[in-house]
This record gives structure tokens, sequence and C-alpha cells, in this order.
């Protein structure tokens, strides 16, 4: 399509119809995702990893936010450091690999090397004048929220992260996500823009239509539902099996009560331990645990799955016996990676305690299905026949929580 100009961007935010899908050039124009990157990328917390991807001091991965690349390390002090991959002399990339380890970080270029806190600590041939201290690696902010790491990009973050983790704290820690090691990472990409991948993941509307494993174990009620005159019953029922689990689980010590305030504050986020069906122990094919040892001071397989989401980019599910996450980073208008990574304990042995095919099923077709939603959208989407469409009163709240959320933000940030 053609593409918009700054104040067309502002007008179509202007105009957005409350209660409706947003227009096409959201998912659609460049000039819209490059302004994405900016102003919703740039500028907020962005899920990113898990700390078992980087256990030991020297372990680093690096990671893609639009045309940045970002290098996450653990130093020798046991500490978080991120900064951008670009040496400091001529501004080669340092990490080409997305994961490895290493002593120092060594330019390939010219060799000049850097410590992992960023300091340039060895440089050849720069003359007297050179002063290594103005050469160290540009920072990035990089917290740890019990294990999952996020970065931000912005020179100033958003502050009300330190109350998101407050408040996710004791209900992520008892899983002890620090304690676990990645069992199995999936990389896709889909061909989306990436609000369809998060819009897709903000309802259970289809869940029941195109997810039979995902079901199999999940109740779609926990995500967003409203009493409908079509599921009173079923909702009726869940609302019971709800009540009793969290009476049962904030005995035990786990806070489960939902905290929902994705549109209301600027680092969004919603949690919810939520109830399983059958076994009720882990999203699974027969809804049992996938790994025999359990997580952190978790002692009853049957504690649900806690489920987190984060705007703008992340969805988490922590159950007794591994943690799945999700990181979703935009490559271009319609096109959308999805990391999904899982955690065991980590002492779990495979294929004594866990099996990976068995432990990444239901989520990996799950993935696959959500992948074809995603990419079937950007298709109609672009037609040209597409107009925004009514969200679902009853289903749909949350998905509009995400756009208003993500309008919000890009009014504040691109003032008109
Ligand atoms: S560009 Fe890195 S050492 Fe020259
Ligand atoms: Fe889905």
């Amino acid at each position: 399509m053609s593409d918009l100009k700054v104040s067309q961007l502002a007008d179509l935010l202007q105009r957005r119809r409350p209660g409706y899908s947003l227009d096409a050039a959201f998912y659609l124009s460049d000039a819209v995702f490059q302004s994405d990157l900016k102003h919703i990328f740039g500028q907020h917390w962005i899920f990113v990893a898990v700390e078992p991807q980087i256990p030991e001091p020297g372990d680093f991965i690096t990671v893609d936010v639009g045309k940045q690349s970002i290098l996450i390390t653990r130093d020798d002090d046991d500490q978080l450091q991120a900064f951008h991959n670009v040496c400091r002399h001529r501004g080669s990339r340092l990490c080409a690999s997305h994961k490895g380890m290493v002593g120092n970080i060594v330019c390939p270029y010219h060799q000049w090397t850097y410590d992992l806190k960023g300091s340039l600590i060895h440089v050849e041939h720069m003359g007297e004048g050179f002063k290594k201290e103005d050469h160290g690696l540009k920072k990035v902010h990089v917290r740890s929220l019990e294990g999952l790491i996020f970065i931000c990009l912005a020179e100033t973050p958003p502050a009300d992260f330190e109350d998101m983790a407050q408040q996710m704290t004791p209900y992520l820690a008892p899983h002890r996500l620090k304690d676990c090691k990645v069992a199995a990472q999936v990389e896709i990409v889909e061909k989306g823009n990436w609000k369809l991948v998060m819009e897709n993941n903000r309802e259970c509307y289809h869940c029941v239509g195109n997810h039979p494993e995902l079901t199999l174990s999940l109740y779609e009620y926990g995500f967003g539902y409203q009493p409908s005159p079509a599921n009173a019953e079923g909702m009726a029922r869940f609302r019971d099996i709800l009540a009793k689990s969290h009476a049962r689980w904030e005995a035990m010590g786990l806070p489960s009560a939902e905290i929902e305030v994705l549109d209301s504050r600027v680092t969004g986020f919603r949690t919810q331990r939520l109830p399983l069906d059958r076994a009720g122990q882990s999203q699974t094919m027969n809804a049992e645990v996938a790994s025999k040892k359990l997580l952190g001071r978790i002692t009853d397989p049957a504690v649900g799955g806690l489920s987190f989401w984060t705007q703008p980019n992340s969805w988490h599910h922590f159950m007794s016996d591994h943690v799945v996450s999700f990181s979703v980073l935009p490559i271009a208008p319609g096109e959308t990676l999805v990391r999904t990574t899982w955690c065991v304990h980590k002492d779990a042995v495979e294929g004594v305690d866990y099996d990976v095919a068995n432990l990444t099923k239901v989520w990996n077709a799950t993935n696959d299905q959500d992948r074809r939603l995603v990419e079937e959208s950007q298709v109609g989407v672009a037609s040209g026949a597409y107009e925004p469409g009514p969200y679902s009163p009853y289903t749909e709240e949350l998905v509009e929580k995400f756009c208003n959320w993500y309008v919000g933000r890009m009014r504040a940030l691109n003032p008109v």
C-alpha cells in the first residue's frame, strides 16, 4: 500500500473506533511499522529471554529488535548485562551468533576487547591520547523478573516496571525459574504483523475451533470470557472450579487471584492462576506433568497454570513441572518472530524425568495453528475489502485492551 505520513498516522490513531479491530494500515504500512519499532519496541520493556538461557558467567545471547542487535551476557559477578552489539571502533557487529560463551567480548574486525561489563580493556595502535574509558559498549537497560529477562532500549525506561515486579514476584517466585534449564526452544516466523500475533494471543474465542491439543487441558473461559446467554452454564461451572482451586492454592502459599492492568498503565500486564482440566497438572496431551521433577517449592503437581501476559510482546505459563514462555519480535510489517522456550527443573534428566516431544507437543501444535490463523488474517486485512470488525463483548475484551494500550501509547508518543 502507499505509505502514510506521520500526520496521517496521528489521524488514524485519533479516529480509532472503540469496540472494533484496527484499520488495515496498522498491519500493512511500513511507516506504522517503523513507528511501532521506534515508539513501542523502542520505549517499553520488552520480554526477550529467560535466565536459564545464560546460566553461567560468560554466557551470552543476542536478540534482534528491528535493526538493533542486543547482546545480553552474565558477568563475572553473576549480574545480567545488556549492550548494543556494536563495536565502538568502526561499528562492526561484535557477536554474530545467537548464543555462546566468551571470556571477554572480542570484536572480530580489529580485536578491540571488552570485558563482560562492557568496558573496553584492550586495543592496539590507537596512540597516546586515546581513552579506553570513553569507548565502552553502549548499555541497554535490562531487568530480570524472577528469571524473565526484559530489556528497554529507551534512555529512561518506564518506571512502573518496578511496581509490576513487586506485584508479580510472589506469583512467580514459587516456581523458581532461575533454577531451571532450557529443555527446548523453537523459533517460528509468522507471515503476519506482530499486532495480529498479539491480538490472537489475547482471546480464546478461537480455541475450541482451532486448538484440539491445547483445549484438552485448558478451559477457554479463563481467557477474558464474560458470561453470555450462550455459555452461562459452562461459565458458572468454570467459576466454581476457579474459586475452589484458588482457595486451595492460596492456602498453599501460591497467589492466584487475577491482576489485570493491561491498558491502564505504561507497563501493562495481566496474571491469573488458572485451573486445568482432566488431570489438572500441566499443558500436555493428558494434562499430567511432562517432567517428574517439580519446580521450586511446589510439591503438588496439580496447581494449574499461572498465566502472565505483558504488553507489548509476551505471554507465559508457569506450571508445577515446567514453564513455557513466548517472546514476539517484529521483523517486517508482515513478518514476526515467535520464540517459544520450555524450561524444566535443572536437575531433571531428559529421557528419565521428561521427554522433549511430550513436553513440547501441545504448544508446537498450538503455535502452528496460531501461525495459520495470523497468516490468514494478514492476507484478509491486505485484501482491500477489509474494514474494522466488531469485537465480541463476551470473549474479546482482552484483545480490545491490547489495542487500547497500543493506540494509547502511540497517541502519547506520536502527538498530533
Ligand atoms: S570495528 Fe571493532 S575493532 Fe574495529
Ligand atoms: Fe491460539
